[in-house]
């Protein structure tokens, strides 16, 4: 293992020296990509759409700026998903432009299709006229009905890992960065939003203009169009939302700014600007989306405690982890996600106490845990091997919370201090670029393990990436809070239940769900919900968690509100394992069944896809 280490250090160093572009594009070919940057990338990106509510469609052009590494090459390569290329113009040497011949390949699955353009010698950019279809898994349109509001339709776009292609021709590969402008048109009465610099728009009348001048990956280009409001929360943050949302939201998430200068205090100025959020439909797929300047974030956080705000935490510490330095590839995805999760979870720390912190880190543990005995080997490894799958279904706590564990394990072997220095360094040499994990590894070698050498030795370290299962030595955190719990739990499982529950956090509530055995009767459940109502929680992480529990015994009380909160919220962590828990209950498979065929043109595509799995 050393020498591999070492033959791939001396790989990475000869690459570099050879040639400035494989420092930028990691040695590693994007298998997720049919696009050619090693020898032709786009540099800037200016896109011009107009938004079709009618047709459910964008219609409109993208212009690449491009940049030639090898002179040879005379094709650039795109890729697509579900798009249709109306027409494809270069512009030459002298400005002009004229129609360039260009082929769509074979269809391939969640891939799409590469757009291969002849190139005329000296031509710099390129047109690309197309529209979106039905297929374009990278937008929901959402009709008036399926909005909060319910007055006017919505569309979102949400790109990671690879939908970006699908609602514009580009190399949608994380190793490839592009500045970008765009021009949206839309009905007069909407208000479109993007990943990018907002401020042109002050007036609300279908045509926006919008300028990313920072380079980012092509699956951080993001668009929403709907009835959107404006509230600030600060000079460098506010929200925008539907009008149900907007107080409620710049309420719950009043702390941002506080939580910005906590993380740039930890790792180094706040690079991009504003920091906005977005407030999605229900639908949303994810809990949040780090769109660079613009979170996009389900509305199922906003619970009016404050409970849920870690989500922000973590869209905002993925401006440094994931926005700043991008994985080059989907395999890498855990230096995006946990990085960005212990980030997240330092700057919990520092804004509502240890308490807290601790115990959404012990939360994490428990979640990892129970997630590992599903997962095959390779897939609890941290660098994944995605070949011939699809990233969003190999994605999992691993990255997210191994990842976050291997970086406390450093973290407490190497001093807060060192590590911290360590991190800072990290962001700022490696600032606007993307990051695999070998170059990584490099880089850890050099600047901690070696500089400090006894504490952490790379058997430890390849053992953390490579390998299944979750080392023993990461750092517990135990939380007095939880003990609590743990001792009041005991006690009604004994039968002597006498619940001092005042003043518990929901943080508390969760871990009970979390440890109250699986094999528990409906006569305890009963009991717990009598008392505690979690069937009517307005909590989306408690009701699910005791929805988990109480759908195996078909717990009557349970079934309308279940229902309720199916055809509402779309988010894909939340109903995929309702409905898995449904199907596998010979008696409510049925009314799963029924109800998710009235939810389910509520949900995303995304959603859809998953949820239509089970029920094959
Ligand atoms: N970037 C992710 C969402 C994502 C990951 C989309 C992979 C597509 C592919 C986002 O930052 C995220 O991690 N969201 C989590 C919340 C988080 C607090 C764990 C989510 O949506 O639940
Ligand atoms: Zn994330």
């Amino acid at each position: 293992m050393f020498t591999f280490f070492r033959r791939c250090f001396a790989l990475v160093i000869c690459l570099v020296a050879i040639s400035p572009l494989l420092k930028l594009h990691a040695a590693v070919k994007d298998q997720h990509s049919f696009a050619n940057p090693e020898q032709i990338s786009t540099t800037h990106l200016s896109l011009d759409v107009q938004v079709d509510f009618d047709k459910s469609q964008l219609r409109g052009f993208v212009e690449h700026q491009l940049k030639r590494y090898d002179a040879k090459a005379t094709t650039l390569v795109l890729d697509t998903r579900a798009l249709v290329i109306e027409k494809v113009q270069q512009q030459n040497a002298k400005g002009v432009w004229s129609d360039a011949v260009f082929t769509l390949g074979k269809a391939a699955g969640i891939l799409g299709q590469s757009l291969s353009i002849k190139l005329a010698a000296h031509s710099e950019k390129v047109r690309i006229y197309y529209h979106t279809t039905a297929d374009s898994s990278g937008l929901q349109w959402l009709s008036a009905a399926q909005t909060t509001e319910k007055q006017q339709p919505f569309l979102f776009s949400q790109s990671q890992a690879i939908h970006a292609r699908s609602w514009i021709p580009l190399q949608d590969t994380p190793a490839v960065r592009v500045s970008y402008q765009a021009r949206v048109r839309t009905p007069k009465q909407l208000l479109a939003v993007m990943s990018a610099d907002n401020s042109k728009n002050l007036e609300r009348d279908g045509d926006y203009h919008f300028d990313m001048p920072q380079p980012i990956p092509a699956y951080l280009i993001a668009l929403a169009v709907g009835d959107l409001h404006f509230k600030a929360m600060s000079t460098q943050t506010g929200v925008y939302a539907e009008k149900t949302w907007l107080d409620k939201a710049a309420n719950e998430f009043a702390d941002t700014q506080h939580m910005m200068d906590v993380a740039s205090g930890l790792y180094g100025q706040y690079p991009w600007g504003r920091y906005d959020l977005l407030i999605l439909p229900a639908s949303f797929p994810f809990g949040g989306m780090e769109n660079p300047r613009l979170s996009f974030i389900t509305p199922t956080v906003i619970t009016g405690d404050k409970s849920l705000v870690s989500l922000i935490a973590h869209e905002l510490a993925h401006s440094w982890s994931g926005n700043l330095i991008t994985n080059s590839n989907w395999e890498d995805l855990w230096l995006n996600e946990g990085f960005t999760n212990f980030f997240e979870n330092r700057i919990m720390s520092e804004v509502y106490g240890n308490a807290r912190a601790d115990m959404e880190y012990s939360l994490s543990v428990a979640e990892l845990e129970r997630s590992l005995p599903d997962l095959t080997k390779a897939d609890q490894a941290l660098k994944l091997q995605l070949q011939g799958r699809d990233p969003d279904e190999a994605f999992s706590p691993v990255a997210y919370v191994k990842g976050q564990l291997f970086l406390s394990y450093l973290e407490q072997q190497f001093g807060r201090q060192h590590f911290d220095a360590f991190v800072s360094l990290y962001f700022k040499t490696f600032a606007f670029q993307s990051m695999d994990t070998q170059s990584f590894l490099t880089f850890l070698q050099h600047n901690l393990l070696a500089k400090y050498p006894g504490k952490v030795t790379e058997k430890d370290v390849q053992q953390w990436v490579f390998q299944d299962g979750l080392p023993t030595n990461y750092p517990k955190r135990p939380s007095d809070a939880f003990s609590k719990v743990e001792q009041q739990l005991a006690l009604f499982l004994a039968g002597n239940a006498n619940w001092q529950t005042k003043d518990w956090t929901v943080h508390q509530w969760l871990h009970l769900l979390d440890k109250l055995p699986r094999n528990s009767t409906k006569q305890q459940l009963m009991n717990l919900d009598q008392q505690f109502a979690f069937s009517q929680s307005q909590n989306a992480e408690i009701f699910v968690a005791w929805a988990k529990l109480a759908i195996p015994l078909q717990y009557q009380a349970l079934q309308q509100p279940l229902e309720q909160f199916l055809l509402k919220v779309g988010r894909s962590k939340f109903v995929v394992p309702l409905y898995r828990a449904l199907v596998a209950s010979p008696v409510w498979s049925e009314f799963g069944k029924n109800v998710y065929r009235q939810a389910r043109p509520g949900y995303h595509p995304l959603t859809q896809a998953q949820v239509d799995k089970l029920y094959l």
